[in-house]
């Protein structure tokens, strides 16, 4: 069974974005299995700076058609994701400087943010994106 699994509850009704989010958890469940194991950090590092990466990506991603469409509450979305992204890049660090119990953390901050990241912030603008064409 994987960490995370996606089902319709998970969907915003926007195939791009819930193509995102798949593999945003695909990404989650990648470095899951890599922790469980037993692979060291040379595996779950680059496994995290994908997961960053792709992060990020899908951000931006979602913030420009936030701009597109002159979503009312961009401000405070944006804010939440800057806020995610500092936090990933704490672990990253800790994760960098063999503190222990890093990838357990942050598996666990990661399922908890995911979940209120698109069943409340993603959920909250999906019908202005629909309204507004996006699909
Ligand atoms: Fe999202």
């Amino acid at each position: 069974m994987a960490y995370i699994d996606f089902s319709d509850k998970y969907s915003v009704g926007i195939e791009t974005i819930d193509k995102q989010h798949i593999k945003l958890i695909n990404l989650i469940n990648t470095f899951f299995e890599a922790m469980k194991a037993g692979k060291g950090g040379e595996t779950l590092k680059p496994t995290l700076a994908e997961l960053i990466k792709y992060t990020q990506f899908h951000f931006s991603s979602e913030e420009n058609y936030m701009q597109k469409i002159q979503y009312s509450r961009y401000g405070e979305h944006k804010h939440k994701h800057e806020a995610l992204v500092a936090k990933i890049l704490e672990f990253q660090h800790n994760l960098e400087n063999e503190i222990s119990g890093q990838a357990v953390l942050l598996l666990g901050f990661l399922k908890e943010w995911l979940t209120e990241h698109i069943l409340v912030t993603d959920k909250a603008y999906s019908q202005s994106f629909i309204e507004n064409g996006i699909r």
